[in-house]
């Protein structure tokens, strides 16, 4: 069966639409993508129907991640029946979904990027949008080393 990845932050212009774009990129280059699903979502809509923050698709495209999606927000009555791994970027993300989900079968989706890190000690993904330019780089860093540990964990699930 497919595995299907949501990544969620704020507002779904800066971390959610990198870690859609880092992921996809990691299944892409494995030969995986017939197994995927994966998209993003914001917890607000304050950005809905915008593209990607410009600052941070500048940072992503250094390091050869196109920032394509679209923002929308988080929806409640599809996505905890499309997505098996709803994946909030900080602690007041997760709060945010937990206060959505619908029941113990929902809340059960919902982790925190950080718990897939591999070699970082992060426990959150920082909120970039009101710093400097070092804070889009530190998302790209803490996403591509939770990515991989994330897709090691997907495939171990898969191959099941
Ligand atoms: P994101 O960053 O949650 O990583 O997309 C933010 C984007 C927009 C705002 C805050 C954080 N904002 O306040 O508009």
């Amino acid at each position: 069966m497919k595995k299907s990845v949501l990544f969620v932050c704020l507002g779904n212009i800066c971390r959610s639409p990198s870690a859609e774009a880092v992921f996809t990129a990691m299944v892409n280059q494995k030969g995986l993508s017939a197994f995927y699903d994966i998209d993003s979502a914001g917890t607000s809509g304050w950005h809905a129907g915008g593209p990607a923050d410009r600052r941070m698709s500048k940072h992503a495209s250094r390091r050869g991640y196109e920032l394509t999606s679209i923002s929308r927000k988080f929806d409640p009555q599809t996505d905890f029946d499309r997505f098996e791994y709803i994946i909030g970027m900080d602690d007041e993300n997760i709060r945010t979904l937990r206060a959505m989900a619908r029941n113990a079968e929902d809340r059960k989706k919902i982790h925190k990027m950080t718990d897939f890190r591999q070699e970082l000690s992060y426990n959150e993904v920082p909120d970039p949008y009101y710093g400097g330019e070092e804070g889009f780089e530190l998302v790209l860093y803490l996403l591509e080393d939770a990515c991989a540990g994330l897709l090691e964990k997907t495939e171990a699930s898969r191959k099941q």
